[in-house]
């Protein structure tokens, strides 16, 4: 059974596709320029003794990285479609044996091991509308850190510039693909369009200043090691990006 099929049988025939369901074809092809932080998750897999869960895994662009070092990574993401490619593309790299994906929300991952590392790249988190969700998924991924792992993720909060350059405009990203950025500053939401032949799909990423972050963070029972302004490890100086390293005491 792929993991499509586990997913129709899990929900039931009423269920409801996951977002990410409808662009799992165009993914890959979409985030082609995102190369920036595959080596930033690699080198921190290899820092620690393995195995790395990776909530929200998506098509393996990390995951399947950190496999061919050598690490064994468990993969968690709510999209039947998203792990397929994720499958698909570990059995090319010839590392399928070192990649355990599953059906599964970042909030409650089915997860019974306890692991070094933990990781959530590309901004997933945003996923989540609101504090309480994000708490959970923190207190989920908390759960899942041995004493002394690390949790480490990446998210954004916009700068003025990159909401007026690119506010309600229809931008081809990638040969073909389409991309839509609706920004509501007082809300901190974006509503992030994506259209491709057939493909055509809005979702929110709801974000967070570093200030309400840390406080999440420390409420779920987390400390923050390091706080990077880019995967080159540059301490954050309020720029757009933050790559957040946490530690379970
Ligand atoms: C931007 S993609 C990132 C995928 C991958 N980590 C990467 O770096 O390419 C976001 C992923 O989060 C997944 N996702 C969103 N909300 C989720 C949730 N509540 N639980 C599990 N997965 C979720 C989506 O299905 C999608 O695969």
């Amino acid at each position: 059974m792929n993991a499509s099929e586990q997913s129709a049988s899990d929900r039931g025939s009423h269920s409801t596709p996951a977002l990410y369901d409808a662009i799992a074809g165009i993914y890959d092809p979409w985030s082609a320029s995102v190369t920036e932080d595959i080596g930033y998750y690699v080198e921190t897999s290899l820092d620690s003794a393995g195995p790395v869960v990776e909530l929200a895994c998506g098509t393996g662009r990390i995951a399947v990285p950190i496999a061919k070092a050598g690490r064994r990574v468990i993969g968690v993401d709510q999209s039947a479609a998203m792990l397929d490619m994720a499958r698909a593309y570990a059995e090319r790299e010839g590392v399928g044996a070192r990649l355990d994906l599953r059906l599964g929300d970042v909030c409650a991952p089915p997860v019974p091991e306890r692991v070094p590392l933990v990781i959530c790249p590309f901004r997933s988190l945003l996923h989540l509308e609101g504090d309480a969700a994000k708490l959970r998924a923190l207190c989920a991924a908390a759960a899942l850190l041995e004493p002394g792992g690390r949790f480490v993720f990446d998210v954004f909060a916009p700068s003025r510039e990159d909401i007026e350059e690119t506010d309600g405009r229809w931008l081809e990203r990638e040969p073909g693909i389409w991309e839509r950025a609706d920004w509501d500053e007082a809300a901190h939401t974006l509503v992030l369009s994506v259209r491709s032949g057939d493909a055509d799909v809005s979702f929110a990423l709801h974000w967070l200043d570093h200030r309400s972050w840390e406080r999440l963070i420390l409420e779920a029972g987390l400390v923050v090691e390091s706080l990077h302004g880019w995967f080159d490890r540059r301490p954050f100086s309020g720029g757009e990006d933050m790559i957040w390293v946490c530690r379970r005491p």
